[in-house]
């Protein structure tokens, strides 16, 4: 399977093992564990290389899954975004993650809304999509703003954190963003 999306500024496409080390690298920045690390200090490389097995592993088992963002002007890995639903998970997520060196540049809602309207074309009857956020992240809230998501006033319990479900629904996103 090939998927590969194009937006103005960046490339979406399947993760694959060469990404491995940044992966690892961006989840060991403190900026970014301090958001996605359970602990909230940066993993051991042996738990992000398994976590990293896991995102290729859920393309296998779901058929979709975290697509690797390049940065069209360099070639660089900068970040993963996409659909996610690991067992257990209250719905089709949409996630996000950048290394800190492309923060601050937009690329998060960029590469979320291409690959949100991926995944509702790919799922047609799909009803809405989540993104399931920490109460404290400011800057993933801004990010689901901007892509058109609002707190949906659910909470989802995980690894003893409380999060905000976070949510836009199918014919609303489409109205406004489009296929
Ligand atoms: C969440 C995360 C992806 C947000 O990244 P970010 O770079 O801060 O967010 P954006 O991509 O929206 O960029 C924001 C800034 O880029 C700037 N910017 C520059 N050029 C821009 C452009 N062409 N378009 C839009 N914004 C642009 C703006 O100043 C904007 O700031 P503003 O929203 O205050 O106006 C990042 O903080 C991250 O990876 N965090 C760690 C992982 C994480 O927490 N993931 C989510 C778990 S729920």
């Amino acid at each position: 399977m090939t998927i590969r999306i194009e937006t103005d500024r960046l490339i979406l496409r399947l993760p694959e093992p060469r990404d491995t080390d940044a992966h690892i690298a961006m989840m060991q920045e403190p900026a970014v564990a301090a958001t996605l690390s359970p602990t909230k200090k940066p993993q051991a490389r042996s738990d992000l290389w398994r976590q990293f097995a896991s995102y290729l592993g859920h393309w296998q088992i779901r058929g979709f899954g975290f697509f690797s963002v390049e940065e069209k002007a360099t070639g660089a890995w900068v970040g993963r975004v996409g659909p996610w639903m690991p067992e257990g998970w209250p719905g089709i997520e949409c996630g996000w993650a950048f290394h800190s060196d492309y923060w601050g540049k937009g690329y998060a809602p960029e590469a979320a809304i291409a690959s949100v309207r991926w995944t509702f074309a790919q799922f047609p009857d799909l009803g809405r999509i989540i993104s399931v956020i920490e109460q404290n992240n400011t800057n993933s809230q801004a990010v689901a703003k901007k892509i058109g998501e609002e707190k949906s006033g659910e909470i989802f319990e995980y690894k003893g954190y409380r999060l905000d479900i976070w949510a836009a629904n199918r014919e609303a996103w489409l109205e406004w963003f489009g296929l």
